[in-house]
């Protein structure tokens, strides 16, 4: 069995998510505020089905996917919590009829950034008799999808009177909330609050409005409105450090191996592959079955450090696909299969996901997707 495994703690989870609950009802006391627990990208690394399971245990109300591939198979595994997905529909290459009835059939709710999706389904959607749920998605200032803020009034207008839809929904999303300098997060807020206010008194009003990624839920209590949408809060981590330590987190994710394999080098030999480390004096060398086809990034090549026992120990020359070396030293009190942090944190030791970021040059998020399909994830107090 390969002892590399991605050890997930839900008592963390549960935890982010009360510190989430308590920061944002903190600010609005008597105000019910929803939770979208945003989980594409199999839950950014730590599988879509256990993790959505969990929230749903845990009270959140709604699911937050990339697409509708993401959609419909987490949907045969949580029944009944809306699953709002965030791509937009492109025509497959099933027929559109058939496309839009297993959207009907699965019982998904649809971001809208284009009239023409909205008519879309809308027109295919005659024979059924619940409307299509819609989240109309309002781009102020992201420009990666949504309507224009510039016509969005307009836009909205011809969707509303579209029959078959339920417009349940509008939302925007921000460009740089995780940054400190909020002037351009707040100048997105101003163009959606108007448009909702132009929408309002032509008679338009939404049951949700929602807008505040974990970089909003931290620092921009104006951008709640009646649901937020946090994804990597959830997993322990500060979208960025303009916004860290607003509220406590702990990493649900401890990336972990065995040492399996130490020899001695003498002084002057070198490591791995185009010899990038060369051993001063001899030492032994220990060897842990994890590199970048497991998600352990090729940057952090003589960089990062590993924690074996109560120690770390220093990662040395190349990480190769399957393997890394750690320097242990003239001396060890280590034996073959004791346990290797990689990532996360453990007795007090911050090897994060976000620090590997920094060496890496990514963001933790990137981190934490890269952790690869064959990392076995091992669920802790489920
Ligand atoms: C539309 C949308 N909402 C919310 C999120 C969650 O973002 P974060 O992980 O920064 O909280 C994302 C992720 O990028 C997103 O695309």
């Amino acid at each position: 069995m390969n002892p590399t495994r991605a050890e997930i703690d839900f008592s963390k989870l549960a935890f982010n998510v009360e510190q989430i609950r308590r920061h944002i009802h903190g600010e609005y006391p008597r105000r019910k505020i929803k939770i979208c627990g945003v989980v594409k990208a199999n839950a950014y690394g730590h599988g879509i089905e256990p993790v959505s399971k969990k929230l749903v245990e845990l009270g959140i109300d709604f699911l937050g996917v990339a697409n509708y591939d993401e959609a419909i198979k987490l949907r045969n595994e949580i029944p009944n919590t809306p699953i709002l997905v965030f791509g937009t529909l492109i025509h497959s290459k099933l027929e559109p009829a058939k496309y839009v009835s297993i959207l009907h059939k699965h019982n998904l709710t649809a971001t809208v950034a284009s009239y023409d999706t909205a008519k879309f389904i809308n027109d295919y959607s005659r024979r059924f008799k619940n409307k299509f749920k819609i989240h109309i998605e309002v781009d102020t200032g992201m420009r990666r999808i949504g309507l224009d803020y510039r016509r969005a009034y307009r836009n909205i207008m011809r969707i509303a009177a579209l029959r078959n839809l339920e417009l349940e929904g509008i939302f925007t999303h921000f460009a740089s909330s995780e940054e400190k300098n909020k002037s351009f997060s707040r100048l997105q807020l101003t163009r959606f609050y108007k448009l909702l206010g132009d929408l309002k008194k032509a008679g338009i009003e939404f049951p949700i409005i929602h807008a505040a990624n974990s970089g909003g839920v931290l620092d921009l209590k104006d951008s709640y409105f009646n649901m937020v949408r946090p994804g990597l809060l959830l997993y322990g981590y500060y979208p960025g450090s303009g916004v860290r330590n607003k509220i406590e987190l702990k990493p649900i994710m401890n990336l972990k191996s065995k040492v399996t394999y130490i020899k001695k080098i003498e002084e002057g030999e070198s490591v791995s592959y185009n010899r990038k480390f060369f051993a001063k004096k001899p030492e032994f060398i220990g060897s842990i079955p994890i590199g970048y086809g497991d998600g352990y990034w090729r940057r952090l090549t003589n960089r990062s450090k590993v924690q074996i026992g109560k120690k770390l120990y220093r990662q040395v020359g190349a990480v190769t696909m399957d393997w890394i070396m750690v320097e242990l030293g003239s001396r060890y009190n280590i034996a073959i299969g004791d346990d290797v942090l990689l990532m996360g944190e453990d007795n007090g030791v911050n090897l994060g996901a976000d620090k590997l970021a920094k060496m890496c040059g990514t963001i933790p998020y990137e981190i934490l997707c890269a952790v690869a399909d064959r990392v076995e994830r091992v669920y802790l107090n489920y």
